[in-house]
């Protein structure tokens, strides 16, 4: 998979893709990412990326001509899926991280100010929400689509069964987790997990799901309840 980032501060997402998981799938060539700063492609001389609203009110805009020039300038951007962030957008889920995760190359372009030139919009295929709050900058939330997007790739999690446990994938929640040591401060490992019986284990992980789902995500547990039905 390739991804290609359009930002304004490349110092925000280059750190966080050195690191950890992200890391390993860029070091395994599960995925190639690039940071491209787009106030390269600005044309005046203070290379500015922002203006003041047609209409007056408050706040910049970000101009067109920058964000286009960068998009126009990456290789194969015809083909590739392009995803503007904005909490105008689809709302992100484990589902849409599933469904991105599919495609060959994607690009992700992070806004700022108090918004974009409606025109920028009419050159992506899809806008994302990562939540119904305000970020300043977009670069937090394309990090986020991007980590969820690459720990789905095959190969990514050493585990190919961590993913399809996770919670979200069926509707549940996922199920208490313990490690050593057994006791803690009184507080013990329940006695069915050290008891060796996987099926016995099994069907205590699924009914812990349930239960916390309901308690926790009413909502969520409706569409397992609906699913199940199915
Ligand atoms: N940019 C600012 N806030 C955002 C959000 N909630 N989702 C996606 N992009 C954003």
């Amino acid at each position: 998979m390739r991804i290609d980032i359009l930002t304004l501060f490349p110092n925000m997402i280059e750190p966080v893709l050195n690191e950890s998981m992200m890391w390993r799938a860029k070091a395994y060539k599960f995925v190639n990412i690039n940071v491209i700063d787009y106030r390269a492609y600005s044309e005046d001389k203070r290379k500015t990326v922002d203006d003041t609203p047609y209409g007056g009110g408050a706040g910049m805009v970000l101009r067109v001509e920058p964000v286009i020039k960068a998009l126009r300038d990456i290789d194969g951007h015809e083909d590739a899926l392009k995803i503007l962030m904005t909490p105008q957008g689809i709302p992100f889920t484990q589902t849409r991280a599933k469904t991105l995760s599919k495609n060959k190359h994607v690009i992700i372009m992070c806004g700022h100010y108090e918004g974009y030139d409606e025109r920028i919009r009419d050159y992506f295929d899809v806008e994302v929400s990562i939540g119904d709050y305000v970020l300043t900058s977009g670069e937090v939330a394309a990090l986020v689509v991007v980590d969820a997007m690459v720990r789905l790739i095959p190969g990514v999690l050493s585990n190919a069964s961590s993913a399809e446990d996770d919670s979200f994938s069926n509707h549940l929640l996922e199920y208490p987790q313990y490690t050593r040591p057994r006791v803690f401060e009184g507080k013990a490992v329940p006695d069915i997990l050290l008891s060796g019986h996987h099926q016995n284990i099994q069907s205590w992980r699924l009914e812990q799901s349930e239960s916390r789902t309901k308690k926790r995500r009413p909502d969520l547990y409706q569409k397992y309840k609906e699913s199940k039905e199915k």
